[in-house]
């Protein structure tokens, strides 16, 4: 009986199909790349998982702070900024000689309850937001290449958010925040991030047409995020070549801002499969392919949301089973791992 047992869970593991690849994780992949290599930090991981550390800084030559630089995790109090995680972050990336990538000054979440608890007129919303802004991207003057002044402030139909900034400071908010940032540190590039906009043409057409606007009226605005939080399964690739195209010739810096390729996206059980790996991998090098067709001079870099699928924020934000990351759960190299890099 034990040995029939043995024998099923031996030929089950023998014909699981496998994720991991062995490719060379030398070179790097940021030392393939002629534009910046990128992923999201949990500083947590960094300073206590000797594993995740090595990879990180191994592999990418970017950092973009996961959580601690939203406004709930470095302005929680009205007159109290809490520095010490982000400062952290920086001498990190100063030391290993990394860019840092600001994420992000305004958004309508993770905002602190004193933010969205706010009371006051038109005016003093205005000298909060302001502070808000201002206060950090001066502690970091000089120090990060770029900030996500705004994020997600569009619906899916191309109308804007009715967020808390929206509703107390009118739709000039976003405006109002570039030239804010701008005035703090005039070297830093700004950008707006948001997700979807390969996906949804009419929010990519919304968007694009306000950035325009923006720039067209002397804004300090240099490039988009575009987040893709993507699929094996969509968008389409001449979808996400519109996007970077667009973008791009309209005269926006582009930065792939969280990249990850999900392989479960419409949920329920999922059934690992070495096809599935493969159209992960795939889907990656198109991705790849299609930003190094947009100019030279507009590729800002491509930003992982994650190092491992065990770092993934998508199996607890949508309660499901998934595995969209370069490395998996163990910090193997991954089908897309060795993939990107005969795409670079
Ligand atoms: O801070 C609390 C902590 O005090 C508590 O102990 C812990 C227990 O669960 O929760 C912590 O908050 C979590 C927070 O991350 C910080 O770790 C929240 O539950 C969790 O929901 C939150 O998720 C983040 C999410 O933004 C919030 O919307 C993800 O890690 C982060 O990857 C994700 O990132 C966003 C980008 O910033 C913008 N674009 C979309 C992307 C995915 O949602």
């Amino acid at each position: 009986m034990y040995r029939k047992i043995l024998i099923v869970l031996i030929l089950a593991v023998a014909c699981k199909p496998k994720q991991t690849e062995s490719c060379a994780l030398e070179p790097a992949l940021y030392q393939l790349s002629d534009f910046p290599i990128g992923c999201a930090v949990d500083l947590n991981q960094r300073e206590f998982n000797p594993t995740y550390a090595r990879l990180l800084g191994q592999q990418f030559n970017q950092l973009s702070p996961e959580n601690i630089m939203k406004p709930e995790h470095i302005h929680p109090q009205a007159n109290y900024y809490h520095w010490s995680d982000a400062d952290s972050l920086l001498s990190y990336c100063q030391k290993e000689l990394k860019s840092l990538h600001g994420h992000t000054l305004i958004w309508h979440q993770q905002l602190p309850p004193w933010m969205e608890d706010f009371k006051g007129t038109e005016v003093e919303w205005e000298a909060m937001f302001k502070d808000h802004i201002q206060s950090i991207c001066r502690h970091f003057k000089g120090k990060v290449r770029a900030w996500d002044v705004v994020n997600e402030a569009f619906n899916e139909d191309g109308t804007l958010r009715n967020s808390i900034w929206k509703q107390h400071l009118g739709a000039a908010y976003i405006e109002k925040a570039f030239r804010y940032a701008h005035e703090a540190d005039p070297d830093a590039l700004l950008f707006y991030n948001d997700f979807n906009l390969a996906l949804n043409p009419k929010k990519r057409a919304a968007v694009l047409s306000y950035l325009k606007n923006l720039k067209q009226r002397g804004v300090a605005l240099d490039g988009i995020g575009l987040q893709m939080h993507i699929s094996i399964a969509f968008p389409e690739n001449r979808a996400i070549e519109s996007a970077f195209q667009d973008f791009s010739k309209a005269g926006f810096l582009v930065h792939i801002s969280e990249l990850d390729i999900s392989v479960n996206p419409y949920g329920g059980t999922f059934q690992a499969s070495a096809d599935i790996w493969e159209r992960q991998a795939q889907k990656l090098a198109s991705v790849i392919g299609l930003y190094k067709q947009i100019n030279d001079s507009k590729q800002y870099g491509i930003t992982f949301w994650g190092l491992s699928d065990a770092d993934s924020w998508i199996p607890s934000a949508f309660n499901r089973e998934d595995y969209p990351l370069l490395f998996d759960g163990d910090y193997q190299a991954k089908a897309a791992y060795c993939k990107m890099k005969e795409s670079l």
